[in-house]
């Protein structure tokens, strides 16, 4: 276990001409004194020339959290995962596996494990084998789950053979007869505990081909988890299943890394995945973190219009409004009074615009009044446990209301829809940043 620290991290591409990418330097930062300028540190300069995928990435990962990268396709989520891992160099910055700065390092010296959206098993092999395959190459240690790497173990030497020759040769035996190092012992005993954990014992003897989709991301799993690194680096592990596979897997990896307790970037494009898997989330966009927080601090509390949007499904409405200080925010359709803990914010802005945010479950079915907005409804996705309306204010704006489930409410209908007032979200136009309340 260890904690994964980057710090200022840049990364850009040569673009299509081949150009030459001048890496981050750093420059000084001044502040003022009585003797003029002085330098209390360095800030970097990012990179220039090239197209930059990610931009001053600073990410501090805490030993044994899980840690869920989650943002549009594209915004940089398997570059900041291939950095990480060593499979790609960054342009700037520093990258800390523990106590360890391992941006020199090679991948297989940084002790971390990536699982990758595509399974990747041998398809040789056997699960078995499959699971083995990294143990037999690499260092193990004295065979349990949760104990550091140990010395590499010396083959006994049998007169004209080597051990590892005996064990390769009497591997196709039937059990009894097969010859099983100290080593391959050790092995053995670590695929199993892994089997056990990720509950593919019965599997152990079928090769990749003849196991489902889920079956096959276990395995691959498995092989990471076997070989108890420090950190996991999982990159969309599950896109490749159906839905149902997909939460059932979800729980289990969950689950599996409480046990293990080993420090686990997850990556994925699925808000519904982020807030059930992280301890925390990293919100990402066009290479930058937007927000880093817990699931529901994102949820509750999104620091922009971006992170407001992404996380929820339906996502965040959002409407112009004009401010009236103190309390009046208005709109063509609609006046609202907001609580007293938006005055300060209203004062600011009197007499402009801002971005008013509401939540599908934050809008409900009301009566004809000055504060209502009059809609129309468009849809209605009746889901059983929920129905969500597709309504449209003025022939301009569309919203998405969540309504209970007994609610009876058809298309065409007219509906004057009541905004739950104190949970509203403003932003700043301009900047898309959120408004903080003064509770
Ligand atoms: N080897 C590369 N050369 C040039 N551009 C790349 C390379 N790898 C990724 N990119 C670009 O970097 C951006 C981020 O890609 P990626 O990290 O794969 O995003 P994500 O995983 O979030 O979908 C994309 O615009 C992609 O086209
Ligand atoms: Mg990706």
């Amino acid at each position: 276990m260890a904690q994964v620290i980057l710090e200022n991290v840049y990364k850009s591409f040569p673009g299509r001409k081949g150009e030459r990418i001048a890496p981050v330097t750093a420059e000084p930062l001044l502040t003022p004194s009585n003797e003029g300028l002085v330098a209390v540190g360095e800030t970097p300069v990012p990179p220039t020339g090239g197209v930059s995928v990610l931009r001053r990435i600073n990410l501090s990962v805490q030993n044994g959290e899980f840690m869920v990268l989650v943002g549009p396709s594209g915004c940089g989520k398997s570059t900041l995962l291939r950095l990480i891992a060593g499979l790609e160099e960054a342009t700037g910055g520093n990258i800390w596996v523990g106590d360890r700065l391992v941006n020199d390092l090679a991948p297989k010296e940084r002790d971390i494990a990536m699982v990758f959206q595509n399974y990747a098993l041998y398809p040789h092999l056997s699960v078995y084998d499959n699971i083995a395959f990294g143990l037999r190459r690499t260092k193990l240690g004295n065979g349990e789950l949760g104990v550091g790497s140990g010395e590499e173990q010396t083959p006994k030497q049998v007169p004209g053979w080597t051990e590892d020759a005996l064990v390769a040769l009497t591997r196709s035996l039937p059990k009894g007869l097969r010859y099983l190092s100290d080593k391959e012992k050790a092995v053995d005993e670590q695929v199993r505990t892994v089997a056990q954990l990720l509950q593919i014992e019965p599997l152990l003897n079928r090769l990749p081909k003849q196991l489902s989709g889920g079956q096959k991301q276990r395995v691959a799993l498995g092989r990471a988890i076997s070989r108890n690194p420090q950190v996991f680096l999982m990159d969309e592990p599950l896109s490749n299943l159906d839905a149902k596979l997909r939460a059932e897997t979800r729980t289990q990896i969950v689950k599996l890394q409480r046990q293990l307790g080993t420090t686990t970037i997850y990556v994925t494009h699925d808000q519904t995945e982020a807030m059930t898997m992280g301890d925390r989330i990293a919100v990402m966009n066009q290479g930058q973190i937007q927000q880093l927080a817990p699931p529901l601090e994102l949820y509750n509390q999104p620091a922009n219009k971006f992170v407001a949007e992404f996380i929820g499904s339906p996502p965040m409405n959002f409407l112009t409004v004009q401010v009236k200080a103190p309390l009046l925010i208005q709109h063509s359709q609609f006046r609202l009074t907001l609580p007293e803990v938006w005055s300060s914010v209203l004062q600011k802005y009197d007499g402009l615009s801002l971005t008013l945010g509401i939540r599908p479950e934050h809008l409900s079915v009301g009566v004809p009044a000055p504060k209502n907005l009059p809609v129309q409804v468009d849809l209605v996705e009746a889901l059983g446990n929920d129905t969500y309306l597709s309504v449209t204010l003025a022939e301009s704006s569309t919203l998405q209301v969540r309504i209970p489930p007994d609610q009876v409410v058809k298309i065409g209908d007219a509906l004057w829809l009541s905004i739950a007032v104190d949970k509203i979200h403003l932003f700043d136009p301009q900047s898309g940043l959120a408004m903080r309340s003064d509770c």
